[in-house]
């Protein structure tokens, strides 16, 4: 026990984590990537160690944020250490339709009827913007402006159809919250810390009680989370 302690700090001072520029972190293991490391589109923001697992292609990954068109100018933005499922799907704003007019049937995009749209506009719900240290399940889909708070997680199947609280698990379609994961104090504390802005040498020297429940009360780890 004592050696493997004294291996684990030995590593660590020798920058023991994993690289966030790497497009595959699991060595041999090509269906997960570090998801900021495989986007091309401009208008996806990700931030450092967010991984997408994908059982066919990665690359799928921007096949699956639909309906991004570039004259919608809208956003998806991802935070930190977010976990998202194979088959996670984002909505954007260019699968908006007409739900208020007579008809939805998109009449200006065809020729002969561009007038069709003169002086209106499609409904547009702003950005995406799922926080960090989000857990999105298998298959899960993300409509069109949706904010996922930081620490939430999505069930399997869900569909995300109104914003989500930090820290809460939500579920179904329209996604509910089943319950929150700590109380309102905690979510606070927890918040306030908000580990992922660390520096990583930090969170490394710290992965053992980001994976317990106590990590709140170590007062001199919340101390200098809040020098931060
Ligand atoms: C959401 C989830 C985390 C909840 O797990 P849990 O905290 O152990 O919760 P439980 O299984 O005790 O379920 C609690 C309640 O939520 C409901 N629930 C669970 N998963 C749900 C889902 N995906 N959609 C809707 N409701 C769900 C349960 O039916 C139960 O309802 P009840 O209180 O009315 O009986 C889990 O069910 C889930 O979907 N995990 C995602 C797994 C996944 O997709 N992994 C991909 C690899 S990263």
């Amino acid at each position: 026990m004592k050696d493997s302690k004294t291996k684990k700090e030995s590593t660590l001072d020798n920058k023991n984590f994993p690289d966030p520029n790497q497009t595959f972190p699991l060595k041999g293991y090509e269906q997960l990537c570090f998801l900021k490391n495989i986007i091309q589109n401009p208008n996806i923001i990700v931030g450092d160690f967010t991984y997408y697992h994908d059982f066919e292609d990665v690359k799928n990954f921007e096949r699956n944020v639909k309906y991004h068109f570039d004259f919608a100018g809208d956003k998806l933005f991802i935070g930190k250490f977010c976990m998202i499922a194979s088959g996670v799907k984002f909505i954007m704003n260019g699968a908006n339709h007409l739900s208020e007019a007579i008809s939805s049937f998109p009449f200006a995009i065809f020729e002969g009827w561009e007038h069709a749209m003169d002086g209106k506009a499609y409904p547009n719900k702003g950005d995406t913007h799922i926080g960090n240290d989000v857990w999105l399940g298998n298959d899960v889909t993300v409509m069109p402006g949706v904010t996922i708070g930081d620490g939430a997680i999505v069930g399997a199947n869900s569909v995300v159809t109104k914003d989500v609280p930090a820290y809460s698990i939500v579920g179904g379609n329209p996604a509910k919250i089943i319950k929150m994961r700590f109380s309102d104090e905690r979510i606070k504390e927890l918040l306030k810390m908000a580990w992922w802005n660390w520096p990583i040498e930090k969170i490394s020297a710290h992965v053992s009680e980001l994976t317990g429940k106590d990590l709140i009360q170590n007062q001199a780890l919340n101390t200098s989370a809040k020098k931060e």
